[in-house]
């Protein structure tokens, strides 16, 4: 029993693994190879009456980058053209350009290299191509020097920065061109951001909405029917007096009572107008704006329904009776303490273009005390902590 267990195991690995050379494969191969006219003979690996070539080597002779993603074994490759080519080692699929083609033969591993059949350099070499003269074979790939080129450069040059993506290579290049003076640093982390695409254009569905740190914007959706969990009712000391139940998370709720409670120890009286929303209730918000003041005021004030920290249970609107929240010494107070507490004021004076929001003095975000210190101390957005300090691409 136990054997045919081994047996069957065995079986799944051979034919679930990469094909690998065994060395008595490798043959001389009957063309002479060459990349732009220089030999490369050395390089190549003929099996089965296929033309292999190492995919590493061959794309960086044409100026290309490569990443790979270890935990599926997936290839990208970023070429001078812009092109973008992603090929599972070992599989016979290409990706380029967005289109997948379907070669004959698999790529194959030899002495840890991933070999490509000739084939899938004739599906990318668009526009050079392979050019066949008796037995000579050329691989042709010309490096253009346009304006476009030199902007596809300035892209790679960058590209084992901390912080690229390489799989948003076409969105650096496209938001290069289209701001050619912006610095390589601030294209990377605008679209990075998400701020090369329209709001609500495109955006990704957040796959952490219970974590405390989650980015909630119009380019982060909380997954359709969110609900947050483990909510706590606030007491009527620390809210608006109108009837109405208040819900915060716990952590962010004990947090806020110690912050009103130190402002109240100067002299100062603050209380939550907004806490929990739930999506329904974000909706119904928003249509209302929309039906009221047109979509443009909507957009800029309110969140649509799955876009609201409010739905959370991290956010707070901050309001007392003495005006302008702005010109309040509440407000005073907490732009010096609210970092203390864990709070940031989430859609500052002058990074709208940044947020998506009108400036909003009354709206606080519980992050926890690290992540709100560094935020504060930097007078950044909580969008530009996160492309500074959170995630990076699996690509490596
Ligand atoms: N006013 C903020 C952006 C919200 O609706 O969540
Ligand atoms: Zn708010």
């Amino acid at each position: 029993m136990k054997r045919l267990l081994s047996l069957i195991v065995l079986c799944f690995v051979l034919l679930t693994s990469v094909p690998t050379f065994a060395s008595e494969d490798v043959n001389a191969q009957g063309y002479s190879v060459a990349f732009n006219g220089a030999d490369v003979n050395g390089e190549t690996l003929s099996y089965n009456d296929t033309l292999y070539l190492p995919f590493r080597k061959v794309f960086e002779k044409m100026g290309a980058q490569i990443f790979y993603r270890s935990r599926d074994g997936q290839i990208l490759a970023l070429s001078r053209d812009g092109d973008v080519i992603y090929h599972y080692a070992g599989s016979n699929k290409v990706v380029f350009n967005g289109v997948e083609k379907v070669l004959e033969k698999p790529s194959v591993l030899h002495n840890d290299v991933t070999y490509i059949p000739l084939e899938l350099l004739e599906e990318t070499l668009y526009p050079d191509g392979i050019v066949y003269d008796n037995q000579k074979m050329n691989i042709q790939k010309y490096l253009f020097n346009s304006d476009y080129n030199k902007i596809i450069q300035d892209v790679l040059d960058c590209s084992k920065n901390k912080g690229f993506y390489p799989e948003r290579f076409t969105r650096y290049i496209n938001y290069h061109v289209k701001k050619p003076d912006c610095s390589m640093q601030d294209v990377i982390d605008t679209v990075n951001m998400g701020l090369d695409i329209p709001f609500y254009e495109s955006f990704d569905i957040i796959v952490n909405p219970y974590d405390l740190t989650v980015l909630v914007n119009k380019c982060n959706k909380l997954p359709e029917g969110f609900e947050q969990a483990g909510l706590v009712e606030v007491d009527r000391a620390y809210r608006s007096n109108d009837g109405k139940q208040y819900l915060l998370t716990s952590i962010a709720y004990e947090n806020y009572k110690k912050m009103a409670n130190a402002a109240k120890a100067q002299g100062l009286s603050m209380y939550i107008v907004s806490a929990y929303r739930t999506e329904n209730y974000q909706r119904n918000l928003y249509n209302n704006r929309l039906a009221t003041t047109g979509r443009i005021n909507a957009d800029n004030y309110t969140a649509r329904p799955g876009h609201s920290e409010h739905q959370t249970g991290l956010a707070v609107d901050i309001g007392n009776t003495k005006g302008i929240f702005e010109y309040t010494p509440e407000f005073k107070w907490l732009q010096a303490h609210a970092h203390e507490y864990g709070f940031i004021l989430r859609y500052p004076k002058g990074k709208e273009w940044i947020t998506g929001y009108s400036y909003e003095p009354w709206h606080y975000r519980y992050v926890g005390t690290d992540v709100a210190k560094v935020i504060w101390e930097q007078g950044i957005t909580y969008e530009e902590y996160y492309v500074k300090y959170v995630g990076e691409s699996e690509f490596k």
